[in-house]
């Protein structure tokens, strides 16, 4: 079994729509759980408004459900404690903090890297604005410089997030081609996290 949590010292950055598409993507591979650790319960909303592919599970009754589960995806609420992180990273394999490209994430995301020091953890960048623009891709450099873990997988800033979230789906199974197009970051942002896991 592989768990993977999806956490951030900050609100609305993209947690939960991380944490629905990497189960996603998971479900493909084998047998997957999310289970939504955050009391506003944003995933099992999301899953209930629509169908996704895999079981959701509230926290409390996660221990039941789990069962023979091969991946187990964590959706948490912002922990702005980083000692809080550091036993989040103790209790997965892979902790994930997805940022958002702006200067003021800057600061935070390298003091959590600073106090996270060797834990097992990626920062990855969300809701990047599309091209010409380039500062998801400034920020990830500025990140990598400084030595902090960076997915190389960044997530585009699409209307097609808060749209699958209204429909209960992720954006890998609309209708619109156009909106569809987004899924291929979260396929390798996937693929990415099955080299590390390995
Ligand atoms: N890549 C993206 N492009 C555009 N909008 C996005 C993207 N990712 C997330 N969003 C939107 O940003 C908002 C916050 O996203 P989300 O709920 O996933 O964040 P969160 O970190 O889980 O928030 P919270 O701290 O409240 O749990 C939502 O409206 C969501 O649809
Ligand atoms: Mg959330």
């Amino acid at each position: 079994m592989k768990i993977i949590t999806v956490t951030g010292y900050k609100g609305g950055v993209g947690k939960s729509t991380t944490a629905i598409h990497l189960s996603t993507f998971f479900s493909a591979q084998g047998k997957t759980i999310l289970v939504d650790g955050d009391p506003n319960r944003t995933s099992i909303a999301w899953a209930n408004r629509g169908s996704v592919p895999f079981d959701v599970a509230d926290e409390r009754q996660a221990m039941k459900m789990i069962g023979d589960s091969e991946y187990v995806v964590i959706d948490t609420p912002a922990r702005p404690n980083t000692d809080d992180l550091k036993e989040l990273a103790k209790g997965c394999d892979l902790l994930v903090l997805p940022t958002a490209p702006d200067v003021l994430s800057l600061q935070p995301m390298l003091e959590t890297a600073r106090d996270l020091g060797d834990a097992n953890y990626r920062a990855l960048m969300v809701i990047v604005p599309p091209k010409p623009n380039r500062e998801g891709e400034l920020m990830q450099k500025e990140l990598r410089d400084n030595k902090v873990p960076i997915f190389r997988t960044m997530i585009r800033r699409t209307i097609a997030f808060p749209k699958a979230a209204l429909l209960g789906v992720p954006v890998r199974d609309m209708n619109e081609l156009r909106l569809k197009e987004a899924w291929k970051d979260y396929a390798n942002l996937g693929n990415e996290i099955l080299e590390i896991l390995k």
